[in-house]
């Protein structure tokens, strides 16, 4: 199977995750997709949903799947979206599609995260895939010094700007062994929107796409 196979996969198994008559929260990238286009079959028995991108947003629309202003949603029961990486505690790293922001805003209004992805995004430890970092763009090159001093190369996304106006760092060359404890330290700095460590949010399920199936990974 390749690896879009996977994605496919991993996209219509996350339907069961779906509560008939609740609003959904929708992630962003690739393999959610492949789950927004799953979702348009059973439109008709969801009360809508809550979007962590435009991109999102607009395929959602495109289905006839009514989008929510998430400032009009308490809480939600099932926040469904990818993962960049994932380790065994269901840690990841998010935002290679630049949405992490609006990504964590919806994994907070959620009960449950469920984690979609492929195989290759399963890692014993985060840091391999460089780490976006969101950052308000007068703190850019400051944001970066301190990655520096955390001994990682940050680059900045070239000609992207994300959904919120912020620019993104990507952090090369970060081993992180507590990834609860990177993700509070990065936060803390002034200028710094999002960090793309979800320890915090982290997965409360992840269907993982194999080649010999979907295996359900519980945190
Ligand atoms: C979007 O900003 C990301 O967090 C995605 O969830 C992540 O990059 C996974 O994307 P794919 O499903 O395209 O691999």
């Amino acid at each position: 199977m390749t690896q879009d196979q996977l994605k496919a996969l991993v996209g219509q198994a996350a339907l069961a995750y779906v509560q008939p008559g609740t609003v959904v929260g929708v992630g962003t990238g690739s393999t959610v997709n492949h789950f927004i286009q799953a979702l348009g079959a059973m439109k008709e028995r969801i009360a809508g949903a809550v979007s962590s991108s435009e991109e999102s947003s607009r395929r959602l629309r495109a289905l006839g799947i009514e989008v929510l202003d998430s400032n009009r949603v308490e809480r939600i029961a099932v926040y469904i979206d990818g993962a960049d990486e994932i380790d065994g505690q269901g840690h990841m790293i998010k935002g290679g599609g630049g949405a992490l922001t609006r990504e964590k805003i919806v994994a907070d209004l959620a009960d449950r995260f469920v984690c979609i992805a492929d195989e290759s995004k399963r890692v014993d430890r985060l840091g391999a895939y460089p780490l976006p970092v969101e950052v308000i763009p007068m703190a850019v090159a400051q944001v970066a010094r301190r990655l520096a001093g955390l001994g990682a190369q940050a680059k900045p996304r070239a000609g992207f700007i994300t959904d919120n106006g912020g620019h993104l760092l990507d952090a090369h060359g970060l081993s992180i062994t507590d990834p609860l404890a990177l993700e509070c330290e990065i936060n803390q700095w002034p200028g710094v929107v999002t960090v793309g460590i979800f320890a915090r949010h982290k997965a409360s399920v992840c269907l993982l796409g194999t080649t010999r199936g979907v295996q359900t990974l519980q945190f």
